[in-house]
């Protein structure tokens, strides 16, 4: 009949689900971060991203990539994320208050994943601005310890201001239950600023390029023998990183053909 064909069109699973907003905190006026629900059947590999968004004047979704900056083993979605005033989403997805309702896609994907690299003994998470959302992933997740003997986590900012989620994250992870004593043995954070003084000024590329950065570490400069690269931010820091691992001999990954290096674009969500 009509009205069974109806239901049938209506249940079928759209390529999102409607999820409330939980949680929301404001860091500047450039950065916030939210927490959403979590529907029992989404899966994601810790590094993804997903779609998420918000219905249009029309009623029609507008949605943009995020990557999932919460655990696997955690019942809800954590995001990080710019404002940009006029920007499509961002300028009504930054006023979001509990309770609200958000898009979120049903297929997480990505490349900034364990799968995605061979096995080494130090793992360099790389990231500028809310490029460190993927990372806020894989660093509880416990594979990522079982991986690698080191794992070093790099986040350079505008302004000191800008690393604060960082920051707390970082202590938070520390002295989570269940990864916090194999994040206080295998966890280095390492924070730069490059347009306001703070204890190490600078980009990461030039500090990688200029070796202060291995001696900040105190561990020996890049090899693709034993290091493992992953690289989340801005446009130019991808290309100027990725060219840096490509002279010292490092293999960009994927899914398919795991290798030294993977790189995601944070997306600038508009
Ligand atoms: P800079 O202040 O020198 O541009 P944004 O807020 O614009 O996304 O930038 C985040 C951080 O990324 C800033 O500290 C910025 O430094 C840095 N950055 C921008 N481009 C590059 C690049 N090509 N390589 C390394 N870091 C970069």
């Amino acid at each position: 009949s009509t009205a069974r064909v109806k239901n049938a069109i209506s249940a079928k699973p759209g390529p999102y689900t409607i999820e409330t907003v939980l949680e929301v905190k404001h860091y500047t006026d450039r950065l916030f971060w939210f927490r959403i629900t979590r529907p029992d059947a989404f899966r994601f590999r810790s590094g993804e991203f997903v779609m998420i968004g918000l219905p249009k004047e029309d009623g029609k979704p507008l949605l943009r990539a995020y990557s999932i900056a919460s655990p696997f083993w955690d019942e809800a979605l954590d995001f990080y994320s710019i404002k940009v005033a006029d920007g499509p989403l961002t300028s009504r997805l930054q006023h979001i208050q509990p309770g609200d309702q958000v898009l979120l896609g049903r297929k997480p994907t990505g490349t900034l994943v364990l799968d995605a690299l061979k096995p080494g003994k130090r793992l360099y998470m790389i990231s500028t601005g809310t490029g460190i959302a993927p990372f806020a992933s894989l660093i509880r997740d416990p594979e990522t310890y079982e991986k690698f003997d080191q794992v070093i986590l790099t986040h350079t900012c505008r302004e000191s201001a800008e690393l604060t989620y960082g920051n707390a994250l970082v202590e938070a992870v520390k002295s989570d239950e269940l990864i916090g004593e194999m994040a206080q043995e295998k966890l280095v954070h390492f924070a730069s600023t490059t347009r306001e003084d703070s204890p190490v000024k600078g980009r990461v590329t030039d500090l990688i390029e200029s070796g202060e950065l291995f001696g900040h570490l105190n561990v020996p400069p890049l090899d693709p023998a034993v290091d493992r690269v992953m690289i989340c931010g801005s446009e130019g820091l991808l290309k100027d990183t990725r060219q840096i691992c490509l002279d010292r001999g490092f293999i960009e990954g994927s899914n398919a053909a795991p290798a030294d290096f993977v790189v995601e674009k944070a997306f600038v969500a508009t």
